[in-house]
């Protein structure tokens, strides 16, 4: 069976997933937003192991333990700067779910949680941002067949939305 695709509005540091994913800088030391949340949940060790990895570039992912956090993995990726569009944007966001989804495969992962990446600080337009990010793991999934539930955690009721639009996701009750 195809893996799951799901829209969900929360806190990424809560789930109880086999691996959440961040938006990183190419430090990998941590920052503000979705970053800082990881690192606070996480604790300690966490910095300590991605202090070992040397930085990340821009569209690529790597992975490290969850430490405190209910996930057992972070799949740390960097997304782009957005600076108008024109300067492989794109190409570099989608990169980031794509190299995060051929990590989960290769360790077999049956459970994954997006951020959307780039959206706050580096400024990415959130629908097409969105966009990007459904297409490019849906383009994926057919090498993911460990894969079971891949979750879109969104921060505002404003991306859930937009998410829960583009997969076809009812609205739920309960
Ligand atoms: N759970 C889920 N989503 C969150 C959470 C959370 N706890 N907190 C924020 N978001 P951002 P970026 C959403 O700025 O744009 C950091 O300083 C947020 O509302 O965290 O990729 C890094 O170190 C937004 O929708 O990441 C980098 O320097 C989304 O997460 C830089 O920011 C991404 O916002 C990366 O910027």
């Amino acid at each position: 069976m195809p893996a799951q695709l799901r829209a969900l509005l929360g806190d990424i540091t809560t789930l109880q997933v086999d691996a959440i994913v961040n938006a990183a800088n190419s430090s990998l030391l941590g920052g503000g937003g979705v970053d800082g949340a990881i690192h606070r949940a996480a604790g300690p060790l966490l910095l300590e192991e991605c202090r070992q990895l040397g930085g990340c570039p821009t569209g690529e992912a790597k992975l490290t333990r969850g430490y405190n956090l209910p996930a057992q993995y972070v799949i740390h990726t960097v997304g782009p700067i957005w600076q108008g569009g024109q300067h492989n944007e794109a190409q570099l966001l989608a990169a980031c779910y794509r190299n995060a989804m051929a990590l989960a495969a290769r360790h077999g992962l049956l459970s994954l949680a997006f951020p959307c990446i780039s959206t706050g600080v580096y400024g990415y337009p959130a629908e097409q941002a969105a966009q990007i990010a459904v297409a490019e793991v849906r383009a994926c999934l057919e090498q993911c067949p460990t894969l079971e539930e891949v979750l879109f955690c969104c921060f505002s009721a404003a991306d859930f939305e937009r998410y829960r639009q583009l997969l076809g996701q009812a609205i739920q009750t309960t």
